[in-house]
C-alpha cells in the first residue's frame, strides 16, 4: 500500500505530522513537492512562495518518507490537460477571494493521484475548506485528516509564517486568540461577536472574513448546525493568513 503526502515544500511540523500520520498508515510513504502554479491567482504570492528542496528532503525523510517525489510540470500537465472544476465550494470564502484556486487544487491532486496511485493520502485541517473539497472528489483514494499543528503561542503553522516580520508574528496571533475565544461560545451569535471583536483590537491584520459555518458545506451556522468551526482569512504585511477551528459551544 502506498500513503501519498502531497505538499507544496517550504516543510515544517505541520507537514512533519503529515508524514508521521502517513506513515503509521503504511511503510511506503511519497511525499511530492509541487508548487502549483495552477492554484495561484497571484503571481507575487506565487514568486514569492518559500522554496527551501534541500532541507524538505532531510525534514521529510527524517519524518518517515521513503520517497520525496518533484514532479515535473510537464510531467503533471501534459499538453492539452483539462483544469477541473471543484463546484460549489470552491467558489466560496477561500475560493471567493482567490477565483480559480480550488480549481487548481482539484486539478494537481488528480494529476498527483493518477500518477502515484496512492490508496490513501494525507491533508491538513488547517486547510479545510481545501480538505472538505478534497474529501468530495470522486476518487478511490482515502483521505485522511491530520489536526493543525500550531507554534507553542497558538499560531497555526503555516509556510507563508517565515514571510512575517517579528512583529507581523506578533499581530499574527490575534487570529488563534479570536478562534480559541470563540470556541467556546454558548451560541454562534455570540462566538460571532467575539470573532470580530477580538479581530478588531490588531489593526495590523486586515481581515477577508471571520464567521462561523457549517463544516459539511460551508454554509453559515446556525444554534441547531451540529458540527460549526470558526473559519478566518486575511492579511498581516501583506501576508495572506487563514485558520480554522471546530466550535464547541452548544
Ligand atoms: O496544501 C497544499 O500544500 C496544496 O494546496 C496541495 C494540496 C499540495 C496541492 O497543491
Amino acid at each position: 500500500m502506498t500513503v501519498l503526502v502531497p505538499t507544496m515544500g517550504a516543510l515544517h511540523k505541520g507537514h512533519q505530522a503529515l508524514i508521521k500520520r502517513a506513515r503509521t498508515l503504511d511503510k511506503d510513504v511519497i511525499v511530492s513537492i509541487f508548487i502549483n502554479p495552477l492554484q495561484f491567482e497571484n503571481k507575487e504570492d506565487l514568486e514569492k512562495y518559500p522554496r527551501t528542496p534541500q532541507r524538505d528532503i532531510e525534514i521529510a525523510t527524517i519524518a518517515g518518507a521513503n520517497e520525496v517525489w518533484f514532479p515535473e510540470y510537464e510531467d503533471l500537465y501534459p499538453e492539452g490537460f483539462k483544469t477541473l472544476s471543484a463546484g460549489p465550494l470552491g467558489n466560496k470564502f477561500e475560493g471567493a477571494s482567490r477565483p480559480g484556486h480550488f480549481d487548481g487544487v482539484v486539478t494537481v491532486v488528480d494529476r498527483l493521484f493518477a500518477i502515484a496511485k496512492p490508496d490513501k493520502a494525507v491533508f491538513g485541517e488547517k486547510d479545510f475548506q481545501q480538505l472538505t473539497i478534497i474529501k468530495a472528489m470522486k476518487s478511490k483514494v482515502e483521505i485522511v485528516a491530520v489536526p493543525t499543528v500550531r507554534e507553542f503561542d497558538g499560531l497555526a503553522m503555516s509556510s507563508r509564517n517565515v514571510r512575517l516580520s517579528e512583529r507581523g508574528r506578533d499581530i499574527a496571533l490575534v487570529i488563534h486568540r479570536a478562534l480559541a475565544a470563540a470556541k467556546l461560545a454558548p451560541t454562534v451569535e455570540i462566538a460571532q461577536e467575539i470573532l470580530n471583536s477580538t479581530l478588531s483590537t490588531e489593526p495590523g491584520f486586515e481581515k477577508d472574513y471571520a464567521t462561523i459555518i457549517d463544516e459539511k458545506d460551508f454554509s453559515p451556522a446556525n444554534d441547531g448546525t451540529e458540527n460549526r468551526r470558526a473559519i478566518i482569512a486575511g492579511w498581516v504585511e501583506g501576508v495572506r493568513l487563514i485558520d480554522n477551528m471546530q466550535m464547541v459551544g452548544r
